[in-house]
């Protein structure tokens, strides 16, 4: 079976938590696309060249999850050459035998836009940055700041930027518990399994 879940939406709306509990609950293979422009940032030096060259390894470094690195991932992520490197890798994945659950920014747009199902995971920026600060604490006003920063980036750069596919489901997670979030996303992946 060939079956891809495209999970889109900015910083820290929970499209991690929930792809998670898609592929374990589906039996699906995950891939957080954001971890590879996250290493490709926290590579430093040519990162068109980092992109080219990414190993296992450097995804498997402790420091990619810090708002640093996130800062440096979206930086990367506005290079056209950057993206197109990683493609063929996603794209693979995503069409792998089994089935896949993908989560990043350009998944249901770019990476996969035959996905058989596309989510659009959101909430609110103060939402957002509320769960970013509960996972790395600091100052919550820049924590505020940084999550902005970062979806203006995102959502305004040339190439993929951050926007729901025509045909994606929006799901608004400001006031879901991670449980119902996950109940709302797979109710709908019952229902096209069931059709396909
Ligand atoms: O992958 P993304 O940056 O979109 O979000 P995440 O890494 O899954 O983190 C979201 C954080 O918000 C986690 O700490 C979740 O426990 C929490 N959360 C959520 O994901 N979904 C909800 N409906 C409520 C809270
Ligand atoms: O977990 P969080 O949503 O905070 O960030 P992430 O998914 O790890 O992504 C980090 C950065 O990588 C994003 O802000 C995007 O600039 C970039 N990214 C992207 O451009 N395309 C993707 N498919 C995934 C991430």
């Amino acid at each position: 079976m060939i079956f891809t879940v495209a999970v889109d939406g900015p910083a820290a709306a929970g499209k991690g938590t929930i792809s998670k509990a898609l592929a374990a609950r589906f039996g699906l293979a995950h891939l957080d696309t954001g971890l590879l422009y996250r290493a490709v940032g926290a590579k430093g030096g040519d990162a068109v060249a980092a992109a080219r060259g990414l190993e296992p390894a450097d995804l498997a470094r402790g420091d990619l999850r810090s708002l640093e690195a996130g800062a440096a991932a979206s930086r990367v992520a506005a290079i056209p050459e950057v993206r197109a490197a990683l493609v063929a890798f996603q794209r693979d994945f995503a069409r792998r035998e089994g089935g896949a659950v993908l989560d990043g920014r350009d998944i249901g747009t770019v990476i996969c836009p035959e996905a058989e199902v596309k989510l659009f995971v959101t909430a609110s920026p103060e939402v957002r940055a509320h769960r970013r600060w509960l996972e790395v604490g600091g100052d919550a006003a820049q924590v505020l700041a940084e999550v902005k920063e970062r979806d203006a980036r995102d959502m305004n750069r040339a190439d993929a930027p951050l926007k729901p596919a025509p045909d994606a489901v929006l799901l608004d997670t400001s006031d879901l518990s991670v449980e119902a979030a996950v109940a709302q996303a797979a109710a709908l992946i019952e229902s096209r399994l069931q059709g396909a």
